[in-house]
């Protein structure tokens, strides 16, 4: 090639360019050490000393001219990279966006709330206790004393024998008591409770309770009455009824258990009521004397009731659920069912 085409023959190469390896290519054959350029560096050597410093300066002038083109077209095709990958990565907020799964409050926990709600619009506080108890709360202190044959109604988890997974809410009646040192009570305690019980359609080895304590002045068996009337009256709607049989608790004195029409065959008798028509949904009665002694209220001066619900049960009467265990599956199809149905 001759000297006078360089720059425009590279020019026209360099204008072709599409993109940057291309452009590196075309910028080593003619800069390059070995490169076009270069080569008529090496041609000086044959020339006269009169030709020499001006061929010399052609040389240098056509060299920074192609630096220059490269660098321009070097500059233009890095814009062009650049532009490129914003239009990729482009987001058009105008597409409909992702579907998220939002939970759901599980079942029991919408029943837990209901009964909360209740509670605390009747001024009721709500108490917690620890799952891991100790044997003198879940038993002693509620009037059953080691080797009592009451502690048979509930088989026990013991961690050691002084420790224990709670059978029951009711530890939280004696923990409130003490902490309340002989000032009224009204307080409901929501939790989970573990029993050595067979798994089948209607036990669990754990579920959940819903304790309630109330201490005051001359508070009475009607005022237990009306109170679960109320629970009832809101969780299950108008139309069940309720009724009180006596039954035993160590620490109450008189006991009730408390029972719900069955709302599968509405009383008529079907498996689930074991063909009695009234399902079990909790136990109730007035404060033993003994306990409130042992727990630091005088009986002459103050009094109350104390019931415990069965929150499992309570649900699956709400929503003619007919297996227990489908509260501990996780199964979405069964959960989705309570997708708003508060
Ligand atoms: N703790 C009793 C149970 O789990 C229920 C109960 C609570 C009974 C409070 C009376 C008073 O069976």
């Amino acid at each position: 090639m001759e000297l006078e085409n360089v720059e425009k023959v590279a020019s026209e190469e360099i204008d072709a360019c599409e993109n940057l390896d291309q452009l590196n290519e075309t910028r080593v054959k003619y800069l390059g050490k070995k490169g076009l350029i270069q080569g008529f560096m090496g041609r000086m050597r044959d020339l006269s000393n009169e030709e020499r410093p001006k061929f010399g300066a052609l040389v240098n002038k056509i060299k920074s001219a192609v630096e220059e083109k490269i660098r321009i077209a070097q500059e233009k095709l890095e814009e062009m990279k650049i532009n490129k990958k914003l239009e990729s990565e482009a987001i058009d907020v105008t597409l409909p966006g992702y579907k998220f799964n939002t939970g759901v409050i599980h079942p029991l926990m919408q029943t837990i709330e209901e009964i909360e709600d209740l509670f605390i619009g009747m001024g009721y506080e709500i108490a917690e206790g620890p799952e891991v108890e100790e044997d003198l709360y879940n038993f002693e202190l509620l009037n059953l004393p080691k080797d009592h044959p009451a502690r048979d109604m509930q088989d026990t988890f013991y961690i050691n024998p002084n420790t224990l997974l709670r059978t029951h809410t009711s530890p939280v009646q004696a923990r409130t008591m003490q902490a309340k040192k002989g000032e009224p009570i009204k307080v409901i305690c929501p939790g989970k409770v573990y029993r050595r019980d067979d798994d089948d359609a209607t036990h669990s080895h754990q579920f959940m309770q819903v304790e309630g304590l109330v201490l005051g002045k001359d508070i009475s068996l009607a005022d237990l009455k009306g109170t679960l009337h109320e629970v009832a009256k809101k969780v299950f709607g108008d139309e069940r009824t309720i009724r009180l049989r006596p039954s035993f608790f160590p620490f109450t004195e008189p006991s009730v258990e408390v029972d719900v029409s069955c709302f599968k065959c509405n009383g008529k008798g079907c498996p689930i009521c074991k063909n009695s028509g009234w399902i079990e949904v909790l136990g109730a009665g007035m404060v033993n004397n003994n306990v409130l002694k042992m727990n630091g209220y005088d009986p002459e001066k103050i009094q109350g009731f104390a019931f415990g619900i069965g929150v499992e049960r309570f649900t699956m009467l709400k929503y003619g659920i007919e297996d227990i265990r489908n509260f501990y599956m996780n199964d979405q199809k069964f959960l989705n069912q309570f997708k708003g149905v508060k």
